[in-house]
């Protein structure tokens, strides 16, 4: 009996302990759905520290990553987790690994075996996927990678082999949503497109051979934006409006309409049941008028309770797999494709959360977990000086600051568009002065700007401080600023051509050729 008893209160204080477990874990996000991953990208003027972003990975309870390459100071600091990683391999490097298996070679050494092997007995990177290439086949291209892809995935899929980790890292590579189209937009008519068709099916080949999964980026949002008549509910899960309807299927999201114009695609190419994986898929929160944190909130919500629920497509019924786009916001990414591009984090620049996100797909209204241990410079930012009463040199000044820094979040529709001439060019200056490490040199622009200490921030429009960060893509060339100033100074026509050439034009280059519009 008093053994009973025991076991009765041992039960209860067991109970108890359960419920406060889940109570903390509910705090700190639980496991996040199966499935689910997240790209993380450095395109950033001032990234976080890798090891912030891996606490904050665990934090949230997240267990995949994809990365658009095989950075060594991001990827050791995913070792001795259990993290599931995928590494990238740049769209300009695809010549080179197409053209020899030496190089391929090295590649998998320094960046796939080195790591599973371990670092300073810490544990090994948990290295699955290798993504090589990155959206090699968007039409934009030109077809300036269809030769090259295949035999630079054969390459290295063979050293991988060679250094006996075949069975543990796959090849694959990320493909654009425009490598399918639909004359009808009916999923049924979706086929490869026929610049591609040919090089996709030898790709199909190779995957089905070395079971890799079909890597696809889809983006509901971009659908939205290349089309100003395509019906807003569709883009989201919740919608109740128009449906598609195909065959014996109806499509009330363009997700799936746009997964299941892959099926398809595959089916005809006569792989009907190869894995698809979705590498990209996300909502910007800034940048267009349909990008904002509560449109974000609403995609991902739909997005992540589907996955939860395992609902699948149509013709893919089941669980999925996908990575989100993205972790963190990355002002060096080019705007060509538009203003958005820079605002497709979750987290914002310094790694704290925009909106509320349930990562486990119960639907719960609450806030993923901040990044911890951020360091950020000084309280100052870089204003329009208030006695500054003639503002005919503004503009002028606003345009060249915006020339060299990310002014994305200034007019219609976007986070600052109620700003006047005066708060355009304070933001303005202040996104000049931040990525440019707060250097006094940084705010002058001719007497019209002034440091202040007071958070000049109004409403949405937020006037960052940036973070410490170490990174390579800095623009510490104190050089190119002091030229950049002076040639501001001196108010000649070439400013705009040193803008170009200038450090920022440079290293938006560089990114644009390494990476692509991603
Ligand atoms: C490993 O990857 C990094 C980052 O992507 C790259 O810079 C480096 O050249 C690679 N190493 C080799 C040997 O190719
Ligand atoms: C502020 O900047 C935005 C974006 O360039 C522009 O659309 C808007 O007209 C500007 N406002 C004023 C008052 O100049």
């Amino acid at each position: 009996m008093a053994r009973a008893k025991f076991s009765m209160w041992g039960l209860c204080l067991i109970m108890i302990l359960v419920l406060v477990h889940y109570q903390l874990q509910g705090a700190q996000g639980a496991d996040a759905v199966p499935g689910l991953g997240i790209n993380w990208g450095a395109l950033a003027s001032h990234p976080l520290s890798p090891h912030i972003v891996v606490n904050m990975l665990k934090d949230n309870g997240i267990k995949k990553v994809k990365l658009f390459d095989a950075d060594s100071w991001v990827v050791s600091a995913l070792s001795g987790t259990d993290i599931e990683v995928m590494v990238g391999i740049p769209n300009d490097q695809l010549s080179k690994f197409a053209g020899s298996s030496k190089d391929a070679e090295h590649w998998v050494k320094e960046n796939v075996t080195k790591h599973i092997h371990g670092h300073h007995h810490v544990g090994g990177v948990n290295i699955r996927y290798v993504s090589v290439g990155n959206e090699p086949f968007m039409e934009d291209y030109k077809g300036m990678y269809v030769k090259t892809t295949l035999p630079a995935m054969q390459n290295i899929q063979n050293a991988i082999d060679k250094a006996g980790l075949g069975d543990k890292v796959k090849v694959t590579t990320a493909l654009n949503a425009d490598v399918y189209t639909s004359p009808t937009d009916k999923p049924s008519d979706g086929e490869f497109r026929s610049d591609v068709r040919d090089a996709i099916q030898q790709i199909l080949s190779f995957l089905h051979q070395r079971d890799s999964p079909f890597l696809v980026n889809i983006y509901p949002f971009l659908s939205l934006f290349k089309n100003e008549n395509f019906p807003k509910e569709l883009a989201f899960f919740d919608g109740q409006g128009q449906t598609i309807d195909d065959k014996n299927a109806q499509y009330t999201n363009v997700f799936d309409a746009n997964l299941d114009t892959l099926v398809w695609s595959l089916k005809k190419a006569g792989y009907p049941d190869m894995r698809i994986v979705v590498g990209e898929i996300g909502w910007p929160t800034d940048g267009n008028k349909n990008a904002n944190p509560h449109n974000a909130k609403r995609f991902y919500q739909g997005l992540l309770k589907k996955m939860e629920s395992k609902k699948g497509t149509p013709l893919r019924p089941g669980a999925m797999d996908m990575y989100l786009f993205s972790l963190s916001d990355e002002d060096l990414k080019s705007i060509e494709p538009g203003n958005f591009e820079r605002h497709w984090g979750i987290f914002r620049y310094d790694g704290r959360p925009k909106f509320p996100i349930d990562f486990s797909g119960q639907g719960q209204d609450q806030w993923p977990v901040a990044a911890k241990g951020v360091v950020y410079q000084d309280r100052k930012w870089c204003v329009l000086n208030s006695d500054v009463k003639d503002l005919s040199k503004v503009p002028n000044a606003l345009d060249f600051a915006c020339g060299g820094a990310d002014c994305t979040s200034l007019g219609l529709g976007c986070s600052c568009e109620n700003l006047d001439l005066a708060g355009n060019a304070s933001f303005a200056f202040n996104q000049y002065f931040q990525t440019r490490d707060q250097d006094v040199e940084a705010c002058n622009f001719n007497g019209l700007a002034t440091i202040v200490t007071q958070d000049p921030s109004r409403g949405s429009c937020l006037f960052p401080v940036e973070i410490e960060s170490r990174s390579d893509m800095k623009m510490e060339d104190s050089k190119t600023l002091g030229q950049e100033q002076s040639c501001f100074r001196e108010q000649k026509q070439k400013c705009e051509l040193n803008l170009e050439t200038g450090i920022i034009a440079k290293a938006l280059k560089r990114l644009y050729l390494r990476y692509g519009k991603r």
